[in-house]
């Protein structure tokens, strides 16, 4: 890979539009949620993606929408013929959520584009700009639902999820105006992308700690996403003396304080997280045992076998709570993703870029999971990370600066110009 950008310069990202930009998507929120909330599917999220097609299309972007929903914006490069380079993130958020998670990515993408669309250098290479569909997870319990469908692991037994009401993930997207019938045609091929590129929010602290303005991603997080249903018994909460009850609430909460204790195990010196995001609980009414519960569990890490020896932990105590209590106890894995390695080319020109233009790189791993996680099935991955503000993210208090949302995108676009030079 060239370690000498062009000589040429295409100008800068603005980041007075880059900000404006992110702020006009905030206005796209659901009435009455906490935060900035736009989750995948929801009339603000439908909405908002219209202006992200305008966006595209005023950066000079050539935009579809594939089968699955995914917006793409093209850029054409002097050779059509190569392989794009594929610059993405998503625009949905959690519930309760900020305004930077994800939205940074799609922004300064656009931005780098407009950059390069209204300057006089044209890369070799097409340029895509992907907002993939709804990446965190939803009520159908699958995150990253547009850059599996690319990657060709949104599967028709996907399509068969179905949410609290019963409505099915297929269901949805057709109501939304996709096709999930046709997964085959959002489909790209390994090989066919000549690089994939994420900006994105560090979610975490290190950065902000080391008082460094640019994170260069070694590793992104796998994650095991499973759910816990427990089934006891109502009865009167009056009348039912303790050796006889069959509470699946209590049952739940031993489950989460022994989850808790699961993630704090670091034997063998490898790290990992685990967490009891979700619970319900049915009745759910004071003077009634709890008759079922139930419970949405990650572990992450970027050690395999951290995961590995975890997710056994998890059995092995859902078996044993079923046992003492005599409650059933189901435990079904809903997603197993694998840590991913960040490319190593990639990263060395994500250095190059980041010193290039006056910061000081800090390399690290990502616990929080991205789009980029399952584009490194088919392509060379590299992410770029921007300081969060007390580590604070999927909150309202997500916050970064808007000169380091200018600067993330001055470093992705030197990055993008470096890379589209090289044969990776
Ligand atoms: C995505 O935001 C995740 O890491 O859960
Ligand atoms: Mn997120
Ligand atoms: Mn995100």
């Amino acid at each position: 890979m060239s370690s000498s950008l062009v000589s040429a310069s295409p100008g800068e990202p603005s980041e007075t539009r880059l900000w404006a930009a992110l702020m006009r998507l905030a206005e796209f929120v659901e009435p009455g949620q906490a935060g900035w909330t736009r989750r995948v599917f929801s009339c603000a999220y439908m909405e908002s993606r219209a202006l992200v097609r305008t966006m595209m299309e005023e950066a000079g972007l050539a935009v579809t929408q594939d089968p699955v929903g995914n917006l793409i914006g093209r850029l054409g490069g002097r050779d059509p013929a190569l392989p794009p380079l594929v610059v993405g993130s998503h625009t949905d958020t959690v519930s309760g959520g900020g305004r930077f998670d994800g939205m940074v990515g799609v922004v300064a993408a656009i931005e780098v584009a407009r950059t390069l669309a209204t300057s006089s250098i044209s890369l070799r290479r097409p340029l895509w700009i992907v907002d993939f569909l709804g990446e965190e997870p939803n009520r159908f319990g699958l995150s990253c639902l547009g850059s599996r469908a690319v990657t060709g692991h949104l599967t028709e037994q996907h399509m068969d999820l179905i949410d609290d009401a019963g409505l099915s993930l297929g269901e949805e997207l057709r109501r939304a105006g996709w096709r999930p019938d046709d997964l085959g045609s959002a489909r790209w091929q390994g090989g066919s992308l000549h690089a994939y590129l994420e900006l994105h929010i560090e979610q975490g602290a290190q950065l902000e700690r080391a008082g460094r303005q640019i994170g260069i991603v070694t590793a992104i997080a796998g994650i095991s996403r499973a759910r816990i249903d427990i089934e006891g018994r109502a009865d009167h909460a009056g009348t039912t003396p303790m050796e006889l009850r069959l509470d699946a609430l209590q049952a739940a909460a031993e489950i989460v304080l022994a989850t808790d204790a699961i993630g704090r195990d670091q034997e063998g010196g490898e790290e990992g997280v685990a967490t009891v995001g979700r619970l319900l609980v049915e009745p759910n009414v004071t003077n009634v045992i709890p008759a079922r519960a139930q419970l949405g569990v990650e572990l992450r890490s970027i050690a395999p076998r951290w995961l590995e020896q975890r997710s056994r932990d998890l059995e092995l105590l859902v078996d044993r709570v079923a046992r003492e209590r005599r409650l059933v106890l189901t435990l079904e894995w809903l997603s197993t993703e694998p840590p991913v390695r960040c490319d190593g080319r990639l990263r060395r020109a994500m250095g190059r870029a980041a010193s290039q233009v006056g910061a000081d790189p800090f390399e690290l791993p990502s616990g929080a999971s991205h789009d980029a996680a399952h584009i490194a099935r088919i392509a060379p991955m590299g992410m770029l990370f921007i300081p969060s503000r007390g580590g604070r993210s999927h909150c309202p208090e997500e916050w970064s600066e808007p000169a380091e949302v200018a600067l993330g995108a001055r470093s992705l676009l030197q990055t993008v110009l470096d890379v589209d030079a090289a044969q990776l």
